[in-house]
């Protein structure tokens, strides 16, 4: 199949300053759930334990692990069975599948390589650290690595190409997870440091001074540009030679296997990021190399077939993180984050202030549905648990409830400048203007209260009109012209089914003002001035 040729298959589709993903031909946002890392390596164990929540949840998309050593048990022989099964299982509960090739790396390590790979250590050499240690990372400067890697995950792709392409029940595949080297800086095998004693490839320097004023801070402090005459790493990139090095190689290693994959069946193909998690944390400390914010423009030059650089956010600053990876050359996709009391106000924060084309609460089979003995602290054994909170879990599903029937209406604003997110948060301003109006916001309960924080978006579907949906917070109109009074023709509450608007209350007489309660709702609001 042609690289290029995406047409009728699930595909981002590029706006003027957005992004949007096309599924089944029509605008989608992936409102998903990924599974706990074990889960999806037991079609009987999703059965009993995953599916059903998903549902609960109002997922519209499931993100399920696929790993190599399940899948090619000897070298050559692949058995499909599991991923068939997965297929069948997310059809029969009406959600997409994003597929993770839990290939060469997860989390920094080769965990999830077949036995044969494992066992093989010339064949598949590990990275070794500067004191000469091996560690459990197979090194991505090796070919046979390489070949391997790609192979299987072509096959993968094909099988699924074969299976898939008329229902397109597989809409996006996250290729690896979260990698870069966990306890070195790079590779300090005989081959790699060969490697680093050569030049920069001229490809990277080329990239780097095409984009040079979009570049990240950290490559804008360390790349000596002046010097022309200077080609080694450590000469151009100073102290941070070694982990642009190892990002490079990692790149070029992923791009690899994505156009391996591509192919066969192009769907769009991402990378997931383990954030460097605070300024000063060292090399080797977070996994380095990896597509952390201080090397995004390493990985756009190496890896041009990764569609999207996806970050995991679980820091608490998930409004700064949204903000460097929205970016003109790359969507907002969140592929994992947290599932405790922030993530109801972030899911709406990241679709409406910054286009996201989706969001994935980690580990979503265990999430509290208020209901159930999952919540009463039954869990399953060997289970890994994540921070949450209780109630949260019926939040999030009438949340995802309302954004999956709200897609129509706000994917005609990705790419505008009609649409804001709102969230409570100390660095959100407490006022931002839309329309003709400045719009005051204030949040319900305070920061540190018991109620998880507001969050919200607000579309301005004309000058006068709005949408807004959300919870927990009010909204004050003035006009932008001083000397004008605004006031409102009508506040609507409603609810949408597939894209349409379904009247509930006429708010007039005590409800006359604009405030969202702390279960997630949407208000239609038309004002005038005079
Ligand atoms: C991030 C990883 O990408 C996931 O696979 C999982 O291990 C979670 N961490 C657990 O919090």
């Amino acid at each position: 199949m042609n690289l290029l040729d995406t047409a009728g298959l699930p595909r981002l589709d590029k706006l003027k300053d957005a992004y949007r993903l096309i599924v089944n031909d029509k605008p989608f946002i992936s409102l998903a759930g990924e599974v706990h890392n074990s889960s999806a390596s037991s079609l009987e164990y999703m059965d009993k334990n995953v599916w059903e929540r998903l549902v609960y949840f109002n997922c519209n998309t499931a993100v399920v692990p696929v790993s190599w050593e399940l899948i090619e048990p000897e070298e050559g022989i692949f058995d499909f069975t599991l991923v068939h099964g997965l297929i069948e299982g997310a059809r029969k509960h009406n959600l997409k599948l994003v597929l993770i090739w839990f290939g060469m790396w997860k989390n920094s390590h080769s965990t999830y390589v077949p036995a044969w790979v494992k066992r093989d250590t010339l064949r598949f050499p590990r990275v070794q650290s500067a004191s000469g240690k091996k560690l459990p990372i197979i090194s991505c400067h090796s070919e046979e690595a390489l070949q391997a890697d790609s192979k299987a995950f072509a096959e993968l792709m094909r099988y699924v190409r074969q299976v898939d392409s008329v229902e397109q029940t597989v809409i996006m595949v996250q290729v690896e997870n979260e990698v870069g080297f966990l306890g070195t800086a790079r590779d300090y095998s005989s081959q790699a440091d060969k490697l680093f004693k050569a030049n920069v490839p001229i490809e990277l320097i080329q990239y780097l001074k095409d984009h040079s004023e979009e570049l990240s801070p950290f490559i804008k402090k360390h790349w000596k540009r002046e010097s022309a005459d200077l080609l080694g790493w450590t000469q151009i990139f100073g102290s941070a030679a070694e982990e642009i090095f190892t990002a490079w190689h990692m790149s070029r290693f992923i791009d690899q296997v994505v156009e391996s994959g591509k192919e066969e069946y192009p769907l769009p193909m991402f990378v997931n990021v383990w954030l460097k998690q605070y300024e000063e944390q060292e090399p080797g400390q977070y996994p380095t190399g990896g597509p952390n914010q201080n090397v995004i423009d390493v990985w756009k030059a190496g890896g041009p077939h990764v569609d999207i650089i996806a970050p995991d956010i679980y820091l608490n600053e998930f409004a700064q993180i949204c903000e460097i990876y929205n970016r003109p050359d790359n969507p907002l996709f969140i592929p994992e984050t947290r599932r405790d009391s922030v993530t109801v106000a972030n899911v709406f924060y990241a679709i409406g202030e910054h286009q996201a084309l989706g969001y994935t609460p980690f580990g979503i089979e265990t999430m509290d549905n208020g209901v159930d003995p999952w919540s009463a602290g039954f869990l399953p054994p060997n289970h890994f648990m994540v921070m949450e909170s209780a109630g949260v879990g019926p939040l999030l599903s009438k949340a995802y409830d309302l954004l999956h029937h709200m897609t129509p209406v706000i994917t005609q604003y990705y790419g505008t400048k009609q649409m804001r997110g709102i969230l409570q948060d100390k660095a959100y301003p407490s006022a931002i203007r839309l329309g003709e109006y400045r719009l005051q916001l204030r949040f319900k309960n305070g920061l540190h209260s018991e109620a998880p924080p507001a969050g919200g978006l607000i579309i301005a579907v004309s000058d006068h009109e709005f949408l807004i949906a959300g919870h927990g917070f009010t909204v004050e109109f003035t006009s932008l012209e001083p000397r004008k009074t605004a006031d409102f023709i009508s506040i609507d509450e409603g609810w949408y089914h597939e894209g349409n608007w379904v009247p509930g209350r006429r708010l007039n007489g005590d409800e006359y003002r604009v405030s969202l309660g702390n279960e997630p709702q949407v208000l239609k609001v038309s004002l005038y001035t005079h």
